[in-house]
């Protein structure tokens, strides 16, 4: 593996590595031990052009285990803004000796961009392209939910919300039909689910109750606004009166079922606070397993005993 850029057409078996491999990293990712080796002497560049919390922060932690260096472009005063294109500001940090760029970008393909531009030993690592493609969520996701529920063979699981902006639930689409999940199902507004669904097999549903009912994973999505416009934006409070997940709803759901949210959630839109702060919730663990996650990707595409 030279680049991630996406889940889809990844085999199961590199996913199934990528999982293995950060279980070994938890105890790094956790601070029993500090640091691993395996990146020494790599300079990695966190490229954002987006906003982010927690993919930024965790790619930044999650290099300094493995040793390397870090190197986080402030885009907003960066020379973009007096119109350096991307591949420019590549070139340029390649000139800088980066080994590795982790880029978020709002414009699908990006990160593809990039990847056929740099020098055959940089490596590029996608970390959300548009609506496209956020594969270091979806395998951390699946991380999540292999930790919590062992198998994935009989597992129903429900993506609940703005499917068609998101990212997120591309790629966990991807990556739950990769490990033979037994049911993928999705969730919202016919306005926020997206047509091409059933060729991946997946079950479109428009109710809530019906969609979690006897689930096993419910992965909640936040309205994605940013990529909204005019029509499509629903008023929050009738969406939480409609899809919006209570301990009420939840209940319809397997009593072990676990909920799940990449972030950021919206308390009282896709969730109520009640859910979030709840025993069924693993949003921060979620959050806290993205770091052995991205050091296994970065160890796996870049990895000096890779
Ligand atoms: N889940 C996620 O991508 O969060 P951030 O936008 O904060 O990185």
């Amino acid at each position: 593996l030279i680049h991630l850029l996406s889940i889809e057409g990844l085999p199961k078996s590199i996913v199934t590595q990528i999982l293995d491999t950060a279980a070994n990293f938890v105890s790094v990712s956790d601070r029993e031990v500090k640091k691993v080796p395996l990146l020494r002497g790599k300079s990695v560049f966190n490229l954002f052009f987006e906003n982010s919390t927690r993919t930024r922060t965790t790619f930044e932690i999650a290099a300094k285990r493995l040793s390397a260096d870090v190197i986080n472009l402030d885009i907003a005063r960066s020379s973009t803004a007096k119109g350096e294109t991307l591949l420019d500001t590549i070139a340029n940090l390649s000139a800088m000796a980066a080994d590795l760029f982790v880029v978020r970008h709002s414009e699908s393909g990006a990160p593809y961009l990039i990847a056929q531009h740099v020098a055959p030993h940089v490596h590029v690592i996608n970390a959300g392209d548009g609506r496209h493609a956020h594969p270091t969520q979806g395998l951390l996701d699946m991380y999540t939910i292999r930790h919590y529920k062992k198998d994935f063979s009989n597992l129903t699981v429900a993506i609940v919300g703005d499917v068609l902006h998101s990212r997120v639930a591309r790629s966990d689409i991807h990556a739950l039909t990769t490990l033979g999940v037994a049911e993928v199902r999705v969730v919202g507004p016919r306005t926020l689910v997206p047509g091409d669904l059933a060729p991946m097999g997946v079950k479109v549903f428009h109710k809530l109750e019906e969609g979690i009912k006897d689930c096993d994973v419910v992965i909640m999505l936040r309205l994605q606004n940013e990529r909204m416009s005019g029509a499509l934006l629903p008023s929050s409070q009738e969406y939480f009166k409609t899809y919006g997940l209570t301990p009420e709803k939840l209940q319809l759901a397997k009593p072990d079922a676990i909920v799940m949210h990449p972030g950021p959630i919206n308390r009282g839109v896709e969730i109520a606070s009640e859910v979030v702060d709840g025993k069924q919730s693993v949003i921060l663990p979620q959050v806290t397993f993205g770091i052995a996650v991205r050091m296994a990707v970065m160890s796996i595409v870049a990895g000096n005993e890779a």
